[in-house]
């Protein structure tokens, strides 16, 4: 069970968890109705509506932080499936999509913690945000579950109950629920690394670290989450 805390406005739920860390007991959980700062993966910044869901949960404990977006990113998708009848896919390594668009990202940081290391999962999920919202934003990759915010509570209960099951457990044991629902695999990509360059190849599978494999002409190469950012050929996925 998480113990949830709530804020009106905090410039991001993920740095008041690791600003807290010390004082913030395991399994607690930071909602936030409105970020000012919202952190994205690869230094990015992430904007969202106000009618959106925006938490980050702390737990300790974690043996292996490496594959945790992964794990959360099937947490995401078995709790909206859940609660609402919508088909949604995973883009590696954790983006979250609705009709090849974003409508959830996820930032893992750890701490180190006794034997292992403390998390801080921070998850962001559109909801009935209006599309205008998203192109003055410049987010046009980007789109919102089409449920009211009155939905918000009930869905982050059910993400909470969700990783409260799977964040302890490794990667490989949900591989293939992984790999069921994401949308790269057997498709072109992009590689983007954050210097800008570029590299083409098809993404053939996940490896049991949640690694990406591609495949490049004969060349097979496994590229991990924190290197690079995937694109489609012709779009976002
Ligand atoms: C990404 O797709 O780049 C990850 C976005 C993660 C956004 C969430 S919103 C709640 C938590 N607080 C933050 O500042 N970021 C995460």
């Amino acid at each position: 069970m998480f113990k949830i805390l709530y804020f009106d406005s905090l410039d991001s739920t993920n740095k008041y968890v690791k600003e807290n860390l010390s004082s913030l007991s395991d399994k607690t959980a930071v909602v936030a109705k409105k970020q000012t700062n919202g952190r994205g993966r690869m230094g990015k910044t992430w904007s969202s509506c106000e009618t959106s869901l925006t938490f980050s949960y702390l737990v300790n404990n974690i043996k292996n932080p490496a594959s945790s977006a992964a794990l959360n990113a099937i947490a995401v998708i078995r709790a909206i499936r859940r609660l609402f009848d919508v088909y949604l896919t995973i883009k590696w390594p954790n983006d979250i999509l609705l009709n090849d668009k974003k409508v959830c990202g996820i930032l893992c940081e750890s701490r180190h913690f006794g034997d292992g290391f403390a998390l801080i999962s921070g998850i962001g999920i559109n909801l009935s945000g209006k599309k205008n919202f998203f192109d003055s934003s410049g987010l046009s990759h980007a789109t919102s579950l089409p449920f009211t915010e009155k939905k918000r509570e009930a869905l982050l209960f059910e993400i909470l109950k969700e990783a409260e099951k799977i964040i302890y457990s490794d990667f490989k044991d949900h591989r293939r629920e992984y790999i069921s629902n994401c949308i790269n695999i057997g498709r072109e990509i992009r590689l983007i690394r954050q210097s800008g360059s570029e590299r083409l190849a098809m993404a053939v599978s996940i490896d049991e670290n949640g690694y990406l494999v591609c495949k490049d002409g004969d060349e097979i190469f496994i590229v991990n989450a924190g290197e690079v950012s995937v694109r489609g050929i012709n779009g976002y996925a």
